[in-house]
């Protein structure tokens, strides 16, 4: 994936910090285990939730495994990690398959989530994390293997999965078509040869997890919530994130004629592209946050 993509992802981390619910959290450190856990998070991306977790407190020693299926992805993380660390002064040491930051051992693996839930593993994981991916796989096909990456009753954390609502500000008259048409690409999307997508994927989660054994402690809702301050500038690198989000409809829905007519799409995205510039798009996205313990 191109450097744009690992852009996005470093910019969501102010818009994700906002969203994630305390609630949820508070039940995630209430479970977590003390000392020195192993943590796996599928999806990991660039690494910006360890680095979260590290300065929220919530995690300082033992293993954090970063998994994906992006290797260009986990050599950004590699040296984004290390950058923040040296930001932070905390000791930090490059490794063969990863790096030590502080206490902390981070391990990089590359693997698509089917795959690696099809082949055996060794020391099985305290912690499961997954933020803003479980709406990019098939949930029901994946959740009763990625639960027994857990040790039983292990503790999962499965973060901003988006549930089917978004809103942009000011209202457009072609904002329902438009959205309409994008949670059905998200419905029908395909990736590594599986169905990858499911735009209610928060409201099913609730059903899937009770279904898999392992019901929510706690659920809360995650919103992206993103406006411009007073002096009209998005926080922190926010308009590179609402210009991502813009494109990314842009590129789902632009071989979609069927869906919404090429001249609808352009002045959607020309408008929309003048009220960012302006510091005027308000964009928010109903997401859900949920923590548990794995069966057994
Ligand atoms: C929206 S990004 C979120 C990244 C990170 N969790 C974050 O919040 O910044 C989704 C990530 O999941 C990864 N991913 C998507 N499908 C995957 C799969 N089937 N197996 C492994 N990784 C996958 C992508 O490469 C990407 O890094």
């Amino acid at each position: 994936m191109a450097s744009g993509y690992a852009r996005y992802l470093a910019a969501k981390t102010t818009v994700d910090d906002r969203a994630l619910n305390r609630h949820v959290l508070a039940e995630l450190r209430r479970l977590m285990p003390a000392g020195a856990p192993r943590v796996l998070e599928v999806g990991a991306g660039l690494g910006t939730m360890v680095a979260r977790l590290m300065d929220w407190g919530a995690v300082g020693a033992g293993e954090y495994v970063l998994l994906d299926a992006d290797r260009q992805l986990l050599d950004g993380a590699r040296r984004w990690l290390s950058d923040w660390a040296v930001a932070r002064d905390l000791r930090g040491e490059l490794l063969p398959d990863g790096l030590q930051v502080g206490d902390l051992r981070v391990r990089l693996v590359h693997a698509e989530l089917g795959r690696y839930l099809q082949a055996a593993h060794g020391a099985l994981a305290d912690v499961l994390i997954a933020n803003a991916v479980l709406d990019l796989v098939d949930v029901p096909a994946v959740l009763p293997g990625l639960l027994r990456l857990l040790v039983p009753g292990g503790v999962y954390w499965f973060t901003i999965n988006y549930d089917g609502e978004t809103i942009f500000e000011p209202a457009h008259p072609h904002d329902d078509q438009v959205m309409r048409a994008y949670h059905r690409d998200m419905d029908e999307r395909v990736r590594y040869g599986r169905p990858a997508g499911d735009s209610r994927t928060g409201r099913r989660l609730f059903h899937y997890l009770r279904a898999a054994g392992a019901p929510a402690l706690a659920a809360g809702s995650s919103d992206w919530v993103v406006s411009a301050g007073p002096d009209g500038n998005y926080p922190g690198d926010e308009a590179y994130f609402l210009r991502s989000i813009l494109s990314t409809i842009q590129n789902a829905l632009r071989s979609r004629e069927d869906r919404v007519e090429p001249g609808d799409l352009a002045d959607w995205l020309a408008v929309r592209g003048r009220q960012l510039a302006a510091g005027e798009l308000v964009y928010i996205a109903h997401q859900l946050d949920f923590a548990g313990r794995s069966p057994g």
